[in-house]
């Protein structure tokens, strides 16, 4: 015993010491050992890699087992591991379990989204301040310039442990690559190795520093002419390019995220001039000197319009090519020179900014006007600079220090509501199809007197002239002249700000013509106003010439002359605003702005065309920009034009009657 005692230590010792490869154990009861240098799944990639690590997760109150809330924290790995750099960075998280962002690292969202932010149906992420990847033959292997870490925090629902929620998808966004199907590394980790789509030849080399200007429906520049250590001059640029783009009263607004504050502005304006929050904030502390009361705005986001024409030469405020039109974008083809707007800016930087190169733009673009196309905005792009005509009238041209570009499409959401609407009426019908109930939305208030659902009713001619409150006793007569029904309660009106009659004026063997007009039922004046009608595929074949609007064709979404885009001819072209009637025999009656004009086709290369029962009646009616709704029904012709003498003497009768209760 004695013996084997200190045998059996020894064996003890030697199962303890020797690593577990060297044992002489059998394999099934092999104690599981780490491997001895672990390669990590990002070692494998020679592409982007991408991670979506979930650190922790919490219930939070309030205690509710059908939808309880828990915090989750979780970090997202960007991994540059290719042989190019990877410029601006855009992740895809598709997040799964009604995710609310509360924070994000060094990124933002890129479409503009502030948080917190609902991001249950995934979102894209950019970074922010940086946003490239450099490889690591750029930087020897630095690690730090090759990542990008961003630590995420959000509230999620319904996410009970054991269960680890992930993302059911991560990828890379930027165009020319390929992700493949994201795999699980361990039961809180999410990764996958995008690569170059060889398919996509992409003329970025080592040497391009920045990527190449985008096209869009509206482009924004920001461009740095003068940088000083603690403030820098910028130039923004709008241009538009967009041929049924435009802006009217443009208002601009963007997030300053390092505490900047505007100084001062050439060319627009804000909306409200305050320092307060410079005085009472941290930018005091540092400009000690400075009187805020020269400071423009300190807005964290401020909104930014245009000024009028009468400020074009003021010397401080204006000054600015291609400034000064109240907020006035309009298409190329209507006049290029009004298609851009311009103004400049001062932006005095904070701490650690301290340093001319040390330039960073706003972010969260967006830019709306009166009645106008939604635009939606990316984040600003680092690009190559803008060269401008040397200022010394040398024939070189100089260059701005850093130049971003901000790329603006409009969006078509589903949800937006009209804001201006259409109306039909024909030869052959008396009727006219008004504007449906509600075609640009209608308050819903219980002490409503008007159905929202019901259908409109027709009118007879001389109602589309009325203000909507003031028809109801010609719609009512013509409508029991028609024997039809009335509803209880009525249709409510269209509440369009601009509505727009489409006459079939005539139908001959050779062609036909139409008579359009537009009403303005709204406060604002429209000068410039513009009209493009898109029509079923053969009727714009025939486009002949309008007679008081210039009228020419136009090339939209692919297509080939297939848009009739309309604009006042020179003094035809300020639509104005719904006003008094002068006449004060009139009783109080408000009175549109009003433009018309009559179109001439053709049916000599469309043969065939039905032009009374279809083709003659547009698809898309669009007015500066703003697509209007079309009316559900069109004018039918009733048999034929027997009945002509009858609708002569329902007429006589009519007015008998609509006289009788206007009295
Ligand atoms: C949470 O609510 C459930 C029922 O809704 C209840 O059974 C449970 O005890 C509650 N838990 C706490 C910690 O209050
Ligand atoms: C960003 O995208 C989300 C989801 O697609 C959308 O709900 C949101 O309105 C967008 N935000 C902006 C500012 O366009
Ligand atoms: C997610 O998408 C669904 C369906 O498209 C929509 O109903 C829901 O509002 C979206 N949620 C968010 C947070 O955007
Ligand atoms: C993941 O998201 C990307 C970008 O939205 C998409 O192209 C890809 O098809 C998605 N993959 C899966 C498996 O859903
Ligand atoms: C790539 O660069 C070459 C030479 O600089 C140029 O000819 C070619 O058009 C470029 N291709 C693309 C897709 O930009
Ligand atoms: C905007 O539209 C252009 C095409 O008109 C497209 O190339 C670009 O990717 C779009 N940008 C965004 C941010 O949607
Ligand atoms: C500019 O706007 C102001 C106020 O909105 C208006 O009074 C003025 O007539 C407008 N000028 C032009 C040329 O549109
Ligand atoms: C200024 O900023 C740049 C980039 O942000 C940095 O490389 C440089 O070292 C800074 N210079 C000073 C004097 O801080
Ligand atoms: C200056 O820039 C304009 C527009 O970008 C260009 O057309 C012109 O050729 C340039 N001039 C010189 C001297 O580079
Ligand atoms: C027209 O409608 C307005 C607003 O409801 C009303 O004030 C006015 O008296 C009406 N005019 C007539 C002639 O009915
Ligand atoms: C489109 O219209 C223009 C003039 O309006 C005409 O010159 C051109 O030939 C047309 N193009 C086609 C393909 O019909
Ligand atoms: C005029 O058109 C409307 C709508 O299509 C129709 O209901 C009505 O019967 C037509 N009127 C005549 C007199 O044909």
């Amino acid at each position: 015993m004695g013996v084997l005692l200190p045998i059996f230590f020894g064996v003890l010792l030697l199962f303890t010491v020797t690593p577990p490869s060297m044992s002489q154990l059998p394999p099934t009861i092999m104690v599981p050992a780490p491997a001895p240098a672990p390669i990590s799944p990002s070692d494998l990639c020679n592409g982007i890699f991408l991670s979506y690590d979930f650190i922790l997760g919490r219930k939070i109150p309030p205690n509710d087992t059908a939808d309880q809330p828990y915090r989750f924290e979780s970090v997202l790995t960007v991994l540059n591991n290719g042989r190019e750099e990877l410029k601006e960075w855009r992740v895809f998280v598709g997040f799964q379990h009604n995710e609310i962002l509360i924070s994000a690292t060094d990124a933002l969202i890129v479409n503009g989204t502030e948080l917190p932010a609902l991001v249950g149906n995934g979102t894209i992420f950019g970074g922010y301040p940086v946003s490239d990847l450099k490889t690591a033959i750029q930087t020897a292997g630095d690690l730090k310039q090759m990542t990008a870490e961003i630590e995420l925090v959000g509230t999620q629902f319904m996410v009970a442990p054991p269960a680890v929620p992930l993302p059911s998808n991560i990828s890379l966004v930027n165009e020319g690559w390929l992700c493949p199907v994201p795999t699980l590394q361990s039961k809180r980790e999410l990764t996958t190795c995008c690569i170059r789509d060889a398919s996509i030849i992409v003329n970025t080399t080592i040497t391009t520093k920045f990527l190449p200007r985008q096209p869009g429906d509206l482009t924004i520049m920001y461009d740095v002419i003068r940088a000083y250590d603690q403030n820098y001059l910028t130039e923004v640029t709008m241009e538009n390019h967009n041929p049924l783009g435009r802006l009217d009263h443009w208002e601009l607004s963007f997030d300053w995220m390092r505490d900047e504050f505007i100084q001062k502005m050439q060319g627009a304006y804000p909306t409200v001039v305050d320092a307060t929050k410079c005085i009472f904030g941290p930018q005091s502390l540092i400009y000690t000197g400075l009187d805020f009361a020269d400071v423009l705005t300190c807005e964290r986001r401020p909104i930014i319009i245009d000024l009028p024409p009468t400020k074009k030469d003021d010397s401080t405020l204006g000054n600015i090519p291609s400034c000064c039109r109240n907020g006035t974008i309009l298409p190329r083809i209507m006049d290029p020179s009004k298609s851009v707007s311009v103004f400049t800016m001062q932006v005095a930087k904070m701490p650690p900014d301290f340093n001319r190169s040390a330039l960073f733009p706003p972010q969260n673009w967006r830019i709306k006007g009166t009645l106008n196309p939604d635009y939606s905005c990316g984040p600003p792009v680092r690009v190559t600079p803008t060269f401008y005509p040397d200022p010394s009238g040398m024939p070189t041209n100089k260059s701005s220090f850093a130049s971003w570009q901000i790329v603006c499409n409009i969006t078509q959401a589903k949800t937006e509501i009209p804001k201006c609407c259409v109306s039909f009426s024909a030869f052959f019908n008396d009727s006219i199809i008004p504007c449906n109930t509600c075609a640009c939305g209608c308050v819903s208030e219980t002490r409503r007197t008007c159905s929202a659902e019901t259908p409109s009713l027709l009118i007879p001619p001389d109602a589309l002239l009325l203000p909507f409150e003031n028809r109801t006793a010609l719609t009512l007569a013509w409508n029991a002249l028609k024997h039809k029904t009335l509803p209880n309660p009525m249709p409510c009106g269209d509440n369009c700000g601009v509505s727009i009659n489409w006459h079939m004026a005539s139908d001959y063997r050779g062609g036909w013509t139409v008579r359009i007009t537009i009403f303005n039922w709204g406060e604002i004046d429209f000068p410039n106003w513009f009209l493009a009608v898109q029509m079923k595929k053969p009727a714009l074949l025939g486009f002949e010439k309008a007679y008081s609007f210039n009228a020419s064709l136009l090339s939209v979404d692919g297509g080939v002359n297939n848009t009739i885009f309309m604009e006042g001819l020179p003094g035809l072209d300020y639509l104005v605003a719904e006003a008094d009637e002068k006449d004060p025999k009139k009783k109080n009656i408000r009175i549109p702005g009003k433009q018309q004009s009559v179109i001439q086709f053709s049916k000599k290369l469309t043969p065939g065309i039905n032009v009374a029962e279809r083709d003659g009646f547009p698809a898309k009616v669009i007015f500066n920009g703003e697509e209007c709704l079309l009316p559900d029904l069109l004018p039918m012709a009733s048999g034929g034009r027997r009945n002509g003498a009858i609708t002569v003497l329902s007429f006589i009768t009519f007015y008998v009657a609509a006289f009788m209760v206007l009295l």
